[in-house]
């Protein structure tokens, strides 16, 4: 196939379309009581006015992904994981801080699979008491492993300030431009990406 026939979509009718990307917004926590659920809606948000890439809440507790090794390896969820990512052409990641690195979980969910995160972009928006900016250096070190390419562009959260009491999400209004500035790089890059793969 071809660089145009990737780019553009073209209808029985004959007329060319621009294929939108498909952007996962992948869910770090899966603790009882996590807030990651209320922090992916609200990038989801601002993502969908957008209009430019088709962009879902990605949530790892869905697929109950065994501890890697420890299962079969023909759990549903695993092969479900798999089938969702090779679906998707970027990511962001909702990132939350547990000692000063990510969750469990998800070293887990990127254990989880291999070629299906290759050739891919990815964007982050953490929160923590430092804004979660250690758990996103980290991951940035593990997705270099896994051939996803990870922009500059990092939205920071405080557990001080963008939530009441730690738990109700009250983000700042200065976030905003920071949130719309890395979709555009996770977009950019997602795109060259697709015609590498
Ligand atoms: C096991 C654990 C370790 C944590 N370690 C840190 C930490 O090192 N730095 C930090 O800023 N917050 C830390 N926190 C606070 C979390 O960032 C905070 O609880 C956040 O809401 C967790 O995200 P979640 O609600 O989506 O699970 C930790 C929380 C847990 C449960």
């Amino acid at each position: 196939m071809g660089f145009l026939d990737r780019l553009f979509n073209k209808t029985t009718e004959g007329e060319i379309k621009m294929t939108k990307l498909n952007i996962g917004i992948i869910l770090g926590s899966t603790r009882q009581g996590r807030v990651s659920p209320q922090v992916g809606e609200w990038v989801k948000g601002i993502a969908d006015k957008r209009g430019d890439a088709n962009y879902e809440i990605v949530d790892i507790a869905d697929f109950n992904l065994p501890f890697l090794g420890e299962g079969t390896g023909t759990e549903p969820g695993l092969a479900a994981w798999n089938e969702k990512l090779a679906s998707l052409d970027g990511f962001v990641f909702i990132v939350q801080e547990y000692n000063h690195s990510i969750t469990g979980a998800l070293k887990n969910a990127l254990d989880s699979a291999r070629d299906a995160w290759y050739n891919k972009a990815a964007g982050f928006v953490s929160y923590g008491s430092t804004g979660g900016a250690r758990a996103v250096e980290h991951l940035r070190g593990i997705l270099g492993e896994l051939l996803v390419a990870d922009v500059r562009v990092h939205p920071t959260l405080s557990l001080f300030t963008d939530f009441e009491n730690g738990s109700v999400f009250k983000p700042a209004e200065l976030h905003l431009d920071n949130v719309k500035a890395m979709l555009d790089q996770v977009n950019a890059w997602s795109g060259a990406l697709k015609n590498l793969r």
